[in-house]
């Protein structure tokens, strides 16, 4: 496909080994195109969360490989591949998992920080615009625990976005919040998506969340289907 920003090509993820090896992922061959938003669903324990380590390099398979926007994630040495990861992927997670004694502003810079050819200022400047694409700019000082959970889960939003990463994953990202927090998380992500052009990938048990997406993968036992 021409125009994929993910290839996923005979992966295999085995956890464990002898009697207690789980297969989490059988044969999965998928291609996702730039500017997809692609909804992930099955039961609790099929294998979404392994998928989504897989596809964004944060595990590697057992066997197979994985392409992210050109790149054999696969083949990039353990000490390469934060730096790609930041480049390349935003992940948002379920519980959220901003460091606690950081601000909301202070989580979002902290991504940077490893980056010394920006300057402090301009990591200020990045942190702020995407505190204002989420509309939290006013709880910027907060910690993590003076937060909401719809606000958390902005803020590590904000996070995913701040290096300009052409994809997304989420991981179940309203599974932690009342309805209409999360329904408010799904309207960010869809306006990413939309607005943006962001390739989103998102997990979740809930199919009404995935409603509108354009393709829904469905996954069972490690095989992904659709
Ligand atoms: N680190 C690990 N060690 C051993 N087994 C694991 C590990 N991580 C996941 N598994 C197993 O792999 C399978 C797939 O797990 P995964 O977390 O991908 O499921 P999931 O679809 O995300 O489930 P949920 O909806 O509950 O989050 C499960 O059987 C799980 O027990
Ligand atoms: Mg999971």
């Amino acid at each position: 496909m021409p125009n994929a920003i993910i290839q996923v090509e005979e992966v295999n993820k085995e956890y464990g080994s002898g009697k207690k090896t789980v297969a989490a992922l059988k044969d999965v061959n998928l291609e996702i195109r730039r500017g997809e938003f692609v909804g992930v669903v099955g039961p609790s324990g099929c294998g979404k969360s392994t998928l989504l380590h897989v596809m964004s390099g944060l595990e590697a398979p057992t066997s197979g490989r994985v392409l992210l926007d050109g790149v054999d994630v696969t083949l990039i040495s353990e000490r390469d591949l934060p730096k790609v990861r930041a480049q390349k992927i935003g992940f948002v997670f379920q519980a959220f998992l901003l460091i606690e004694d950081l601000t909301a502003f202070e989580n979002i810079q902290a991504v940077l920080w490893p980056n010394e050819e920006i300057t402090k200022q301009k990591q200020e400047s990045m942190a702020l615009e995407v505190l204002r694409e989420v509309d939290m700019l006013e709880r910027r000082d907060h910690f993590p625990r003076q937060l909401s959970g719809g606000e958390q889960q902005r803020v590590a939003i904000a996070r995913a976005l701040v290096n300009h990463p052409p994809v997304l994953f989420c991981d179940e990202p309203t599974g932690n919040l009342d309805s209409k927090s999360g329904e408010n998380i799904m309207k960010i992500i869809s306006a990413l998506n939309k607005e943006k052009d962001m390739t989103v990938v998102l997990v979740t048990h809930n199919e009404d969340l995935v409603k509108n997406a354009k393709r829904i993968l469905r996954m069972k036992d490690g095989v992904v289907r659709g």
